[in-house]
């Protein structure tokens, strides 16, 4: 029976003897029954996440509103059919991702088609399967969409992404809102009105409105906020130029997730109370309409939701130096510390009650010294091959950027439910990747 619950998530617990368990179920026995590494997924913290954002919007939004999901941050078929299931929206960004909605069997008509550099490929499959909004990124973009929607005689309902010129200090890789981004259109330039009279002009092209990202893993205070006066003001300027008011204010994802203690919680109830508030103040004073609001939660519904557990290989210790902790997985299941220096909790899964005493850097089995997963953790001394370690607060960025590098096959995912485990991504093999090979 699991009890003691650790700070960082109430889906994690020890029990009696030691032993971490996650979302209600045993991280020895999921071990044993399907190996390591191996990604975990609770789908209780995946819904109430998700019911999170829907009930704020509800409670909290006069108007209306849509909560898509950013699939980037971790995309495969059971993911989309609980998306689907609890009727919200979707955030893809190829047509792979777009392709595992589809047969989730999730209805494409919800679906935004993101990215800066969709190729005419894309754009004609996208709108091959019914894609319901393209967000459009560039002016080129917008010329070869409204070539495509012309030769179908349709007209696509798309968003504009702007880029309002916000520094929401994240870490650079994830900084998106500034003037210098490579994503969207720039306000501040004046290039952002031209792009809008642009779209204004294309008579396939149906604009619907502005969408904007300014960054990820964003913990302050009031950026949305300044993000939405900042769109709202421009809004309001194009209105006065060109008579045509947005009708949909996509604000893009962004709310940051604890990966350690010290990490502080972001209450998402909250500061999409603050946004409506903001955004209800400046429609006043410009008297602008209420806009249908938009957002595009990817890490905040699924971060907290996955848990790694790899199996222990070797304990190098280099007296007067360092010691290593290297596990089967590392930076081909997740690269995140690798590329951006990412923060992890780390659980000697089947030790939980002894002494931390051991200071060591938990590494892979990756052929290049940057295959850390973290640096001076605290592990008990008498930690050996075969002991299973969990690294905690995955389920966002790690699968969907996982890699076939030195070709070590992915690892499977399982989903748990009510304390019930069951495979959603099988294990990948090595004749997996052979598969493509001619
Ligand atoms: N909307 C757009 C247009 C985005 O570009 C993103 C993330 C999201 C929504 C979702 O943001 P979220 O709620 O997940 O923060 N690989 C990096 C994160 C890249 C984020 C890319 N865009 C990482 O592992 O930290």
């Amino acid at each position: 029976m699991a009890y003691e619950r650790l700070p960082l998530s109430d889906n994690l617990s020890v029990n009696e003897e030691g032993r971490l368990f996650f979302a209600g179920a045993d991280t020895r026995t999921l071990a044993e029954k399907y190996g390591t590494p191996l990604y975990l997924m609770d789908e209780d913290r995946i819904r109430a996440n998700i019911r999170l954002y829907k009930d704020a919007f509800r409670d909290l939004w006069p108007g209306e509103a849509e909560v898509l999901y950013a699939s980037k941050a971790c995309s495969f078929l059971e993911i989309c059919r609980i998306a689907e299931s609890e009727g919200i929206s979707l955030d893809a960004v190829s047509p792979g991702e777009l392709l595992t909605a589809k047969k989730a069997g999730f209805d494409l008509g919800r679906a935004y088609f993101q990215g800066n550099n969709k190729t005419d490929e894309d754009i004609a499959c996208a709108v091959e399967w019914g894609v319901g909004t393209f967000v459009t990124d560039n002016p080129e973009e917008l010329s070869a969409l409204e070539k495509e929607a012309a030769r179908r005689g349709i007209r696509q309902k798309i968003l504009l992404r702007l880029t309002p010129g916000v520094d929401c200090h994240t870490y650079e890789a994830v900084n998106t809102g500034k003037v210098d981004s490579k994503f969207g259109v720039a306000i501040e330039t004046g290039q952002a009105a031209s792009f809008v009279r642009e779209a204004l002009a294309s008579a396939h092209l149906e604009l619907l409105g502005f969408h904007c990202h300014v960054g990820s893993q964003v913990f302050d205070e009031d950026v949305f906020e300044r993000t939405a006066r900042i769109m709202l003001g421009f809004i309001a300027s194009v209105r006065e130029k060109t008579g045509y008011t947005a009708r949909v204010l996509d604000l893009g994802g962004g709310y940051g997730v604890r990966y350690v203690d010290r990490d502080p919680a972001i209450d998402v109830r909250k500061k999409i109370g603050d946004v409506s508030e903001t955004i209800r103040e400046t429609c006043r004073e410009l008297s602008l309409p209420l806009p249908r609001l938009l957002m595009e939660p990817g890490r905040s519904i699924v971060a907290d939701a996955g848990l790694t557990l790899y199996r222990t290989g070797s304990v190098k210790r280099i007296p007067g130096y360092k010691n290593y902790l290297s596990v089967d997985g590392g930076m081909g299941d997740n690269p995140r510390f690798a590329l951006y220096g990412a923060r992890y909790t780390v659980y000697p899964a089947e030790k939980m009650r002894e002494e931390r005493d051991m200071v060591c850097d938990l590494v892979g089995r990756f052929c290049e010294s940057g295959d850390e997963i973290q640096r001076d953790i605290r592990m008990p001394r008498s930690m050996e091959r075969g002991d299973l370690v969990a690294v905690a607060t995955t389920g966002a960025y790690n699968y969907s950027m996982a890699s076939l590098y030195n070709r070590v096959p992915r690892p499977p995912v399982v989903m748990i439910r009510n304390g019930e485990d069951r495979l959603v991504v099988r294990r990948e093999t090595p004749e997996d990747l052979l598969a493509l090979d001619l």
